[in-house]
């Protein structure tokens, strides 16, 4: 391990990685000198992270799938240790963020916002974990929300996966820690990205919300931690300028992202559903 590539030799799979914040976190651990799998749907969004993960001159390797569709957990998994060698980090970032009240949800939107927001991890982890406590050393970074530990209305199912996915991330930690294998959730804020359009429709300035670098530069900080040391596992990270992140946000936020499907970043009707 050397100081400024602390990462060479380990490979990372990040799920969810042809734009924002997984995107950011591919290019920091590849910076770091990690070998970076990148999974995601829209080919072309992947192929411009490939090339920018490329430039650090670590392997990476592009692998196009619908994370929901039934085997593509394991299949992307398979694809990835085949291409670049066992799984040391894996990183859950792919989620749909569909928001709306409960007497309006569709059975058939709480399953898909299920399916991806916590089935997914639940399936890539259980691929990559036997492989890390047999090696002694992993990390499951998983990416949840800073709205899930708020309750507020309009936020379900998201909000309700990510408290979930938080679940999950402590099951997984306590479970594994003593084999060297840690968990964490990292919960952001609001972030610059494509998931929440428009802030300043909202009234929002874009200047004080958190970039993707700065959630992938916590997650570095996570992964190059010493082995002794536990943290989390939940981590949540605050744009902490003023007027960020306030309650007031927190509903401007949900307004926001309640009207777009990262699901082929369709537009959703006033109740959330696609138009
Ligand atoms: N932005 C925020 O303010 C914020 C705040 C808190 C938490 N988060 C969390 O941060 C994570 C990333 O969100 P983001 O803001 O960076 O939004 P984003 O730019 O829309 O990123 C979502 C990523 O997930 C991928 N994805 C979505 N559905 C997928 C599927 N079925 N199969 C494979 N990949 C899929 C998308 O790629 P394709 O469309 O190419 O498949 C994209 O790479 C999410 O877990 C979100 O809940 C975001």
């Amino acid at each position: 391990m050397t100081e400024d590539r602390p990462l060479k030799g380990k490979v990372a799979l990040v799920a969810g990685a042809s734009s924002g914040i997984g995107a950011g976190i591919a290019r920091t651990l590849a910076a770091a000198g990690a070998s970076v799998a990148l999974v995601a749907r829209r080919e072309r969004e992947l192929a411009a992270v490939e090339r920018e993960v490329a430039a650090h001159e670590v392997p990476v390797i592009a692998l196009t799938a619908d994370l929901a569709a039934e085997d593509a957990p394991q299949d992307a998994v398979t694809a990835a240790e085949r291409a670049l060698g066992p799984v040391d980090i894996l990183v859950n970032n792919a989620a749909l963020a569909r928001t709306g009240p409960i007497h309006d949800t569709r059975p058939r939107h709480w399953r898909q916002a299920f399916r991806l927001n916590l089935d997914v991890p639940f399936l890539l982890i259980r691929a990559v974990l036997p492989g890390m406590r047999a090696r002694g050393h992993g990390w499951i970074v998983n990416i949840s929300s800073e709205g899930s530990l708020l309750q507020a209305d309009w936020s379900a199912p998201y909000s309700i996966t990510k408290r979930a996915l938080n679940a999950l991330t402590a099951q997984v930690d306590i479970e594994n820690r003593h084999l060297g294998v840690r968990a964490v959730a990292v919960l952001p804020g609001w972030v610059r990205t494509d998931l929440a359009q428009d802030p300043e429709e909202f009234g929002v300035d874009v200047d004080r919300l958190l970039d993707p670098s700065d959630v992938a530069d916590v997650v570095l900080w996570a992964v190059t931690l010493p082995p002794r040391v536990g943290v989390g596992p939940l981590i949540p990270v605050r744009p902490v300028s003023r007027n960020a992140q306030t309650a007031v946000n927190w509903e401007q936020y949900l307004r926001s992202v309640r009207h777009y499907d990262t699901v082929g970043g369709h537009m959703l009707d006033a109740t959330g559903m696609p138009e």
